[in-house]
């Protein structure tokens, strides 16, 4: 089965409330927050404040994608504000197992990402211990970025490993999914979807999740 996760960086921030309920009512299963420090990334996006007021909001699974150096520090802030889903970059400069050892006395589920220049072994020891995999599609921090077709051996790589071992981890797919590449990511072995452009500009925002829950 395939998951649905609408990046809020995608959104018109104007009426970001009313986007995110749209989504939500369109049966997404999680909502993507985009977390940015502006060192790890050149640029700047939300903070933990927008995280507690959308779980005030909604029950949906928060998604947080922490595009920063240090998680290790970030982390809690959005674990107080509500997220259920943390994932941090592989390349960031906390020590990964003592993030995951904080993720996971707190209950939360934890995914690692990588970068597009990282390869997909750099995560392998890390697999059992986490929910997901989020393979960087485009290079992280901004969107409406093109996407990157060489990341689909990389994908492949990765559910390889899941399979061989007998995991049921996730892989998120994030950066220029639309209704042409999504379809390679599911083959390729992704089984959870990041879209922000394509999903926000879309008017039936119900029909694309719909469309986007069918891929096999
Ligand atoms: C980029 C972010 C993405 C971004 C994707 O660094 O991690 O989540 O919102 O945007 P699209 O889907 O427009 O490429
Ligand atoms: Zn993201």
């Amino acid at each position: 089965m395939i998951l649905v996760s609408p990046s809020l960086l995608g959104c018109d921030y104007g009426k970001l409330s009313a986007e995110a309920a749209d989504v939500v009512n369109g049966g997404t299963d999680m909502l993507h927050i985009d977390i940015m420090d502006g060192h790890f990334v050149p640029n700047l996006s939300f903070g933990p404040g927008l995280v507690s007021t959308l779980r005030k909001q909604f029950n949906t699974v928060l998604d947080v994608h922490l595009m920063v150096t240090d998680p290790k520090f970030i982390a809690p802030l959005f674990v107080d504000a509500g997220a259920n889903l943390i994932t941090f970059h592989i390349e960031a400069d906390s020590d990964i197992s003592e993030v995951l050892d904080y993720l996971e006395e707190k209950g939360i589920k934890a995914a690692l990402s990588v970068k597009p220049g990282t390869p997909a072994e750099a995560v392998f020891p890390y697999l059992d211990r986490l929910y997901m995999v989020l393979v960087m599609t485009v290079e992280p921090g901004f969107g409406g970025q093109k996407f990157m077709p060489d990341m689909l051996p990389k994908i492949e790589k990765i559910r390889a490993e899941i399979n061989r071992r007998g995991l049921d981890t996730h892989i998120q797919v994030d950066g220029g999914v639309d209704d042409k590449t999504a379809p390679l990511c599911v083959k390729a072995g992704a089984d959870v979807l990041v879209a922000g452009s394509y999903v926000f500009k879309q008017t039936d925002r119900k029909a694309v999740i719909d469309m986007l829950h069918g891929l096999q």
